[in-house]
């Protein structure tokens, strides 16, 4: 039993939608999540550049004491996460778009893959998508980031998006969407409205197997009954907390 926190990272808000699912799944675990909102987007960035900022993210968790790190952002994950788990002495581990269940279900019809610029060019990308889902279509999505960095998580903006995204692809046509950026798990409402039928995957449950098993391994799990979150962030703009929290409570369908 070990009651240290577990360490949640993202390049700013994208990983709140996963830190309240791990939350749920291990209510007795101590979280610390540092959002990186003073370097975001990540998604834009070069993968060297995405590689030195997760490196410091990761140092400052350290230091406060984790006992494992969770990489809750797809493009850090894909640039970062084989260093990381080689340089660091605790479980690491990343976020990926769910390319598995998303094609399963899709039962032969088109897969979409919302993600940015900078995970749908990495390598560990292309080799998941060429392994499970071939004929997926991949769609940068840098807005959507913005968008959810401010805030908008519904309405005409993150609607018309999607509406112009999608228009290539009927409704009927499309078997399943993987929302590859832990941003764009707070955009459900929107993508549905747009899409009603279609169903939406995130890799938050794959995540969450990956780390009980983890910590279940190595008797790291907490043994208490509930356990603490703090929010912390590199950006020094006090309406991000206040975004932050708002993040964590609101009802994201
Ligand atoms: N939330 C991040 C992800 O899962 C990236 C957002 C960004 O571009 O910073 O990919």
């Amino acid at each position: 039993m070990d009651n240290r926190p577990i360490g949640v990272f993202d390049s700013g808000m994208g990983g709140l939608s996963v830190l309240r699912d791990l939350k749920s799944a291990l209510p007795g675990e101590n979280f610390i999540y540092f959002g990186d909102n003073g370097n975001a987007p990540y998604g834009t960035r070069g993968a060297e550049d995405i590689l030195a900022l997760s490196l410091a993210v990761a140092e400052r968790l350290m230091e406060r004491g984790v006992k494992a790190l969770v990489i809750a952002c797809n493009t850090a994950a894909s640039a970062a996460e084989e260093t990381l788990r080689e340089k660091l002495p605790i479980p690491v581990v990343g976020i990926e778009p769910e390319l598995i269940d998303a094609k399963a279900r899709a039962g032969g019809k088109r897969v979409i893959v919302f993600a940015t610029e900078a995970t749908l060019r990495q390598p560990r990308y292309l080799a998941a998508r060429e392994r499970h889902c071939p004929d997926a279509v991949s769609i940068p999505a840098p807005e959507l980031v913005l968008m959810v960095e401010r805030g908008v998580l519904a309405g005409e903006e993150p609607e018309r998006f999607f509406r112009e995204k999608l228009a290539p692809y009927p409704e009927r046509e499309i078997g399943a969407i993987a929302l590859g950026c832990t941003h764009f798990s707070f955009l459900k409402r929107a993508i549905r409205s747009v899409v009603p039928s279609v169903s939406l995957f995130d890799g938050n449950a794959r995540l969450i197997a990956d780390l009980s098993a983890a910590l279940a391994q190595r008797g790291l799990l907490a043994d208490r009954g509930e356990g603490s979150r703090e929010l912390l962030t590199s950006s020094e703009d006090p309406a991000v907390l206040q975004t932050m929290r708002m993040l964590m409570e609101v009802d994201v369908g």
